[in-house]
């Protein structure tokens, strides 16, 4: 099981075979290809727990504990407060009873109900509780009144207090606990909710599998530093889900009807959404018609947003919890190139004018921690990323159009002390203003990272914030960046425990385990069907993976006897919290891979209770500072591995260290669509895939299918091979191909990112989302939508030429264009139709009743940006179609100028209306009316005659042309009207 899971964990992961233990950690030890001490594999080896899910012996609260008995209650303007007082003898089974709770119930809003369940006596409680402040995630607003409310609270005391969430219009019950006691510790919270017979839950990040959660699923929530597993907790903390239930139209009483199949039956669905505020490690276990919530702290603070769509659901969330989404600079919209092993500032120049060599868009080049000075934030190193040679490539790139942007590490390398020539500004800066967290006895807590032992930021000092941007702005005055890739805030540490105090005179020394490309760790692994397609290449590429030694060095016998912790009344054990989440590093252990829960914070805050914050507070960090560094000028560009809910105000995601596999390019579609629902919506991931070596076919497909990712990067780990998308012509021609569409539609995309930031609406989307009357796409996520307009059928598996696909609606009129064809699909409702989709060609739709502006694709989005408009009107079978267009200076944070332009078209006619002063001065080149039925020879602009024209009878296209003389003042200079 270990093993194993270390296999998954990423091959690039292999522990330093070492005879050391940890207390001969002192002791010299080299790695093959450097000199350096090296920390010992055994350093990354905590305790060897069995999760509480496996355990045989574990104990189930639920028939040991005795619930809590409601009382006092007492109303007011938006519900009602009351007493929850322990109704039998503590269980304390997992930690210490709680004995009294306050219940708070809250009808925030029309759409959103609150239910609040808190410790009473906090005072009494403190040394051994922790409530999430406001400070660090905020609460939604209260105020909404109970009569208003979509949902009604309703609860009992029989046996004991259990509480139903019903939605007013249908009543159907979305929350129910009856039959269920509450269990409420110092270390383990626990309540259940029944659930329907068939559900369709979504959400619960961050995880790396299908869509829609699995009804057996167990769910870990906790941030880590672990190359995307199948089924276990990631990077990212999201306690929320969506929950969509279908029904069938056409009978008073829906619950009743709820789930019957009957295929030629109308359907409806309903959503709502339920968010956890708590950062604790967190387990939801998903069971025939139950959900269980576990978490080894903090409060319960639940809120449930009421849709009825999910739409509404998303918006609900980020309007009033989380907040909505940072806007993305336009230029973000368009390709980055970035790897492991972009050794010096030549060979940056090289693969930018390799880009433009084979005519491939790139907007940003990227690099890994190779720029950094012996892998210093902040720092180059001046021997291959000089200052100086640095501003010339910045220059030249800023001045092609194209930017630049490093990768920041969060934790900070702490000097050699018998090394006076290792000093190190950021660590003596950060020293001098105390913002490291420390180890409970006040000490500095050192774990360690790529340079060895380090410090980490405390978010929660006062001036840690101010320090992260101070450091961020003095960089920024050597090396003009234009965002910032934040890493590692898991908060990974290589070891286990404050491993570097009192070892710091080894500094710096090589990570307990081969970085891919040593001795012992060479990357031989390539896509299934590799040795089909390459079939010496496989051959020799085996013989390698045979003769290198793939022993994973110490890892705990799986034979060991557990450690299991007693809970002491009243006594927190943080390191080894009684019930044991699921979590994925070795033996379980929340000190594995992560500074330890015990670590503790300016504020007396143990790491336990945060640990999930870390990333999400330097990623507010690193936006205050990037504000600073431009002067408030320039939206922020970050994107960020470890998240919370929120984090998407700050910054933008990519799907951590994913594998040169095929099934890891199709779990992205779930990634990305997770991430709608999160907040998140600047999410994309390793294109072509990050751990191990790709090949020509998969790269092909991939390339294609992230074109249509909000974020669209290329990268790749450490001596892989190179896998930009020139190397292989198929390749170019694939990426060239999907960038023509990408960068056509790019003002679409970034009116989609302007309606997310201000709306709260998604970017990609489920096709469940865009058609909730059909409970066959509820769990869809081989293809999938950007925007309403624009649907990709992606092949993801190897040595495919056709690729199946559904074309939602049809059976209700609903008309889908082929992107390259502009002819009308011809699909069988509710059907597969298998679609051709050789090498290099994905198939994209538009879909009837859309308007899409577009430009002219090119090398770079200014270019793009200054090129001529046309417009795309894909009728709906009722002959109508509508869109929308935004733009601005793409870059400022508040821009002085906007304009929204409106397309609608009905009745022969397509009118624009705009609104806003920014200047467009592109003109309009030609306008393309798809469904046509019939065009009358004449067609007006503005009531203006025009004479290029081109209507096909056939495929029912119209086309008008040589409208620039019309409107040379600017595409969207004035309202016009278009007749046809
Ligand atoms: C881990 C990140 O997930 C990966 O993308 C990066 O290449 C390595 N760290 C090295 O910085």
């Amino acid at each position: 099981m270990v093993n194993s899971m270390r296999s998954l964990v990423g091959a690039w992961l292999i522990p330093v075979i070492t005879a050391l233990s940890r207390s001969t950690l002192r002791s010299t030890s080299t790695s093959a290809s450097s000199a350096q001490f090296t920390i010992p594999a055994e350093a990354d080896i905590g305790a060897q727990l069995i999760a509480n899910i496996d355990d045989p012996q574990a104990v189930n609260a639920q028939s040991v504990c005795p619930g809590y008995k409601a009382s006092d209650v007492q109303e007011n303007l938006h519900g009602f407060i009351a007493r929850l007082a322990l109704a039998g003898e503590p269980c304390d089974v997992y930690g210490t009873d709680v004995d009294a709770l306050t219940l708070t119930v809250d009808y925030q809003a029309s759409s959103r109900l609150n239910i609040q369940i808190l410790p009473t006596f906090t005072d009494a409680v403190n040394s051994s509780w922790f409530l999430l402040s406001e400070e660090f995630v905020p609460r939604p607003e209260s105020g909404g009144a109970t009569n208003a409310s979509d949902l009604i609270f309703s609860w009992s005391n029989e046996p004991s207090f259990n509480f139903k969430v019903v939605r007013k219009a249908t009543g159907d019950v979305l929350f129910d606990t009856e039959g269920t006691v509450l269990v409420y510790e110092n270390q383990f919270i626990e309540f259940c909710t029944s659930l329907p017979e068939e559900y369709n839950l979504y959400g619960l990040g961050e995880h790396f599998n299908q869509l829609r959660l699995l009804k057996d699923a167990n769910v870990t929530m906790y941030t880590a530093d672990v190359g995307d597993p199948i089924d276990s907790n990631i990077y990212g903390q999201h306690p929320f889900y969506l929950d969509t239930r279908y029904f069938k139209t056409g009978n008073s009483s829906e619950r009743a009807k709820r789930n019957e199949s009957n295929a030629s039956g109308q359907y409806t669905s309903h959503s709502h959404g339920v968010f956890l505020r708590n950062s604790h490690g967190q387990e939801v276990l998903l069971r025939s018609q139950r959900l269980t919530w576990r978490t080894l702290g903090g409060g319960i603070d639940l809120t449930f947003y009421s849709g009825p769509t999910q739409a509404d659901v998303t918006k609900q969330y980020q309007i009033s919890t989380v907040g909505l989404p940072a806007m993305q600079q336009y230029s973000t919209l368009g390709f980055h190139q970035c790897r492991w092993g972009y050794n010096n500032w030549s060979e940056l120049a090289e693969v930018v004018a390799n880009f433009e060599r084979f005519e491939i868009p790139l907007e940003y080049i990227w690099t890994d921690i190779d720029y950094m000075h012996g892998y210093r934030d902040f720092e180059n190193d001046q021997h291959r990323f000089s200052y100086s040679e640095g501003a010339k490539f910045l220059k030249d790139l800023h001045e092609g159009g194209r930017y630049y942007v490093p990768i920041v590490d969060a934790a900070l390398y702490i000097p050699n002390p018998d090394n006076a020539s290792d000093a190190y500004d950021t660590y003596t800066r950060g020293a001098a203003a105390d913002v490291f967290i420390k180890n409970p006895d006040g000490s500095l807590y050192i774990g360690a990272v790529w340079p060895g032992y380090t410090v980490y930021p405390d978010w929660h000092h006062p001036n840690a914030t101010e320090f992260w941007s101070n450091e961020l702005v003095l960089w920024a005055k050597n090396v003009a960046y234009d965002g910032v890739w934040y890493d590692m805030a898991e908060v990974s540490s290589f070891c286990v425990g404050s491993c570097g105090s009192g070892n710091l005179t080894l500094n710096p020394v090589h990570p307990p385990f081969l970085l891919p490309g040593e001795p012992g760790n060479i990357v031989y692994d390539y896509p299934e069907y590799f040795n089909v397609t390459n079939a010496t290449e496989a051959a020799s590429a085996s013989a390698g993976a045979a003769s290198q030694t793939t022993s994973t060095g110490s890892s705990p016998s799986t034979s060991t006897a557990y450690l299991r912790t007693t809970p002491t009344p009243g006594v927190r054990n943080v390191n080894y919290p009684p019930y044991v989440i699921n979590h994925v590093q070795t033996g379980h252990d929340l000190s594995v891979h992560a500074i330890s829960p015990n670590s503790t914070h300016s504020d007396g805050v143990q790491e336990y209770d945060v640990h999930s914050l870390f990333g999400h507070q330097g990623l507010n960090a690193t936006y205050q500072g990037l504000l600073k560094v431009w002067s408030g000028e320039r939206r922020p560009f970050i994107i960020g591995r470890s998240t919370f809910a929120g984090s998407g105000k700050w910054a933008g995601h990519w799907g951590g260290d994913n594998i040169s596999k095929w099934g890891s390019m199709y779990f992205s579609i779930a990634q990305a669509l997770s991430f709608s629902l999160f907040g998140i919506p600047m999410f994309g991931v390793d294109t072509c895939g990050f751990n191990g070596n790709t090949d020509e076919e998969l790269c092909n497909r991939w390339m294609q299918l992230s074109a249509f990712f909000p974020f669209y990067r290329n990268h790749n780990v450490l001596s892989a091979i190179p896998q930009e998308p020139y190397r292989w012509a198929s390749v170019i021609e694939a990426s060239k191909a999907a960038m023509q569409i990408r960068y056509a539609l790019l003002p679409y995309y970034y009116t989609l990112f302007h309606l997310a930031h201000t709306t709260g609406s998604t970017v990609m989307r489920a096709l469940a989302w865009e058609f909730p009357s059909d409970p066959t796409l509820a769990g869809v996520d081989t293809q999938f939508l950007v925007g309403p307009s624009i649907m990709a059928i992606p092949v993801l598996e190897p040595q495919a030429d056709t690729v199946k696909g559904v074309f939602p609606g049809v059976a209700h009129g609903e008309v889908w264009y082929d992107w390259y064809t502009r002819t009308v699909v011809k699909a069988e409702a509710g059907a597969n139709t298998t679609i051709l989709a050789p090498l290099s060609h994905i198939p994209v739709y538009v879909r009837g009743g859309s308007i899409l502006p577009l430009q002219e694709p090119a090398l770079t989005t200014r270019e793009a940006r200054n090129t001529t408009w046309s417009l795309l009107a894909a009728l709906g079978s009722d002959g109508t179609a509508s869109g929308q267009l935004y733009l601005d200076d793409g870059v400022s944070v508040t821009p002085n100028a906007t304009l929204n332009v409106d397309f609608g078209a009905s009745h022969s006619s397509l009118h624009i209306t705009t609104t806003g002063k920014w200047k467009e001065v592109n003109s309009l080149a030609n306008v393309t009316v798809l469904g046509v039925k019939k065009a009358s020879p004449l067609v007006k602009f503005n009531g203006k005659q025009m004479s290029t024209v081109n209507y096909d009878s056939t495929a029912h296209i119209l086309f008008v042309g040589g409208l620039q003389e019309v409107t040379k003042s600017g595409a969207w200079a004035e309202d016009w009207v278009l007749e046809w």
